[in-house]
């Protein structure tokens, strides 16, 4: 009998993981599975300690580089609508983890409420820009958070409040439970400068970061204030390849998937980028996307 029959959602085995990434890499997944609600989500994770099963959380695979081998592991992702719901609340929004951060916005911007406009373009679900704080323009999710709701491993919600979370430069301390929403504190602006301001931040990335292919976004942290594309550009490693994973001519922090390219190209890329930076410049670049090796 199958472990999961009792379980409400949309359930997948061996699915490949190449097309749930950006970077259109990745093995398969034993399981894939994206429960209808909290009960499913419960019921889900004594299931997989019951059986003994790893689990994964995906968001939109934006952020992230999954090995050829796959992974031997249930990859959870709320993507089901009732992790997507948003709920206004005077200047409050509480947006569902699985809801993509440019439909917030523009459910934001349709308020007149502003404050997530420098979120614009992150290709990242609520819940995976928490998870790491996604930022852009010098700023993170977390200045704009008031409170998470998450369930820790044992099925058991439980809310934080901002102070209780320890936010850094692209990580965060939630890592340990699911996130299931968040709440955050917005002001209220006129509609068209908060849709002005949301064209600008959309025109700089277009103009400065390149999507012509398959991509994690910056691959690199930006080391004590420097710009990790910077200092990989000042060691001549733009065009750089190897396989089909090459460096980025327009931002050089960007690897593109020119085609076929597999995880070990990309690693194989990171890893030339990261000595000749540590030798040329003596940084340590440490990656900013997760690898699921
Ligand atoms: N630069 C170069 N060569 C390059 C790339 C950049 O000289 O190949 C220079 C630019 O000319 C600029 C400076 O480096 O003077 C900074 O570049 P940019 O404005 O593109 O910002 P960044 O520091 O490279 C950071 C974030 C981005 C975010 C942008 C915009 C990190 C690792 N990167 O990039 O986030 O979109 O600022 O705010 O924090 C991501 O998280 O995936 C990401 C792309």
């Amino acid at each position: 009998m199958n472990w999961w029959k009792d379980l409400k959602g949309k359930i997948k085995t061996r699915e490949p993981l190449k097309k749930h990434s950006t970077f259109k890499i990745g093995g398969r997944a034993e399981f894939f599975i994206e429960p209808k609600d909290t009960d499913a989500l419960k019921l889900l994770l004594a299931l997989a300690k019951r059986y003994n099963m790893p689990l994964l959380i995906i968001g939109a695979g934006s952020n992230i580089l999954i090995s050829d081998k796959g992974v031997k592991a249930i990859v959870l992702r709320l993507g089901s609508p009732f992790f997507k719901e948003v709920f206004r609340k005077r200047n409050y929004l509480e947006a569902g983890s699985g809801l993509m951060l440019g439909r917030l916005l523009l459910v934001a911007k349709n308020h007149g409420l502003s404050g997530l406009e420098f979120l614009a373009g992150i290709p990242g679900t609520v819940g995976g820009a928490l998870a790491m704080n996604a930022g852009a323009w010098r700023k993170n999710i977390a200045e704009v958070v008031e409170k998470v709701k998450v369930m820790d491993y044992n099925g058991k919600t439980k809310i934080l409040a901002k102070k209780d979370i320890k936010f850094t430069y692209r990580s965060s301390g939630l890592a340990k439970y699911i996130i299931l929403s968040a709440t955050f504190k917005l002001e209220k602006k006129d509609k068209k400068e908060i849709a002005d301001d949301i064209k600008k931040y959309l025109a700089y990335r277009r103009n400065t970061q390149d999507t012509s292919f398959p991509n994690a976004g910056c691959i690199f942290k930006n080391p004590g204030g420097e710009s990790a594309g910077r200092l990989i550009d000042l060691c001549g490693l733009k065009g750089k390849k190897t396989g089909d994973a090459f460096v980025s001519t327009r931002h050089a922090n960007f690897i593109l998937n020119r085609g076929n390219a597999s995880s070990g190209d990309v690693l194989k890329l990171m890893s030339l980028i990261k000595k000749r930076v540590k030798d040329k410049l003596k940084i340590t670049l440490e990656p900013e996307i997760k690898i699921w090796s």
